[in-house]
């Protein structure tokens, strides 16, 4: 894979990319935006990468947010179509079979925190700092923050985040829940692909079936989604990774699992 705004390493199954705009503070322009999307669905059909992690280059920013100088010279329509391009890829993220975590390394700000929520899991090094400053830009967020973040961390929280448009530091997001760990910069990335190792030692179909599973609860009744884990369990059961987990416990050794 070859991109002009994104760096891409194949770490042992776990993709690294890097949103590589560092003198921009890996602002999310559209050549950035239409990479994410050319890229997710390559990170779907790649037999040889189970995970990614996504960063921002540099020690300043993860992404500081939607290219204001871009924002700036849209009209109502492209600035329309300009959410709806960048949602529906960071939906595409989210959707994604294989787990993935937002690894922010310093700013995560407007775009920069709706990307980090796009994404599974989120571990922050101890300078992140979050927000959704759009408000002082006199727009709204555009790429589902006013959506995921009151679903993390609920409304009052959501919404004070939202209406101040005031940063938050790393403590405070893990507080909130914004973020599964904070971690010392020197660590993140260590500590992001242990995460994600641990994660890839369990059945590949079970991980995918519970990453499935809670993004489409979303959209059902509880018990339609109640109905829907039972099926899934059904099905599950009748797997060789079933068999095999089950067995290699009551053998105590390590399950070998095959991903069927
Ligand atoms: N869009 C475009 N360019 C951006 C950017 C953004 N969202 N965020 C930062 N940059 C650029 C700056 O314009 C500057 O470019 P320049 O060197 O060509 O002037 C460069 O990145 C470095 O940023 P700078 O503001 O000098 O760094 P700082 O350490 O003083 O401040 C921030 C860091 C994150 C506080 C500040 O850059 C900022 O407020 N950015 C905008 C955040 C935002 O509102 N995001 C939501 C957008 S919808």
């Amino acid at each position: 894979m070859s991109y002009s705004t994104l760096l891409f390493e194949n770490r042992d199954g776990i993709a690294l990319v890097t949103i590589n705009r560092p003198d921009k503070l890996n602002a999310l322009n559209a050549a950035v935006i239409n990479e994410l999307g050319a890229l997710v669905p390559q990170i779907v059909d790649d037999s040889g990468v189970r995970a990614m992690i996504l960063t921002g280059s540099g020690p300043k920013a993860f992404v500081a947010g939607a290219d204001i100088g871009e924002l700036s010279a849209c009209d109502p329509l492209q600035a329309e179509t300009l959410s709806r391009k960048g949602s529906a890829v960071f939906r595409s993220l989210e959707r994604c079979p294989k787990p993935v975590l937002a690894a922010v390394n310093g700013f995560a700000l407007g775009g920069g925190c709706e990307l980090a929520m796009a994404c599974h899991l989120r571990i922050a090094s101890e300078n992140a700092k979050f927000g959704q400053p759009e408000v002082k830009l006199g727009i709204t967020p555009g790429y589902g923050g006013t959506v995921r973040l009151a679903r993390l961390v609920g409304r009052g929280r959501a919404l004070e985040v939202l209406l101040s448009g005031a940063m938050i530091d790393a403590q405070e997001a893990l507080r909130i829940g914004l973020v599964n760990r904070v971690v010392a910069a020197d660590r993140l990335l260590t500590e992001s692909v242990e995460l994600l190792k641990a994660i890839l030692e369990n059945g590949p179909l079970a991980v995918a079936g519970c990453l499935l599973m809670v993004e489409e609860q979303a959209d059902l009744t509880q018990d339609e989604a109640l109905a829907l884990e039972s099926r899934r369990f059904g099905e599950l059961a009748g797997t060789e990774d079933f068999r095999e987990g089950t067995a290699a416990f009551l053998a105590k050794r390590k399950a070998a699992f095959k991903g069927r």
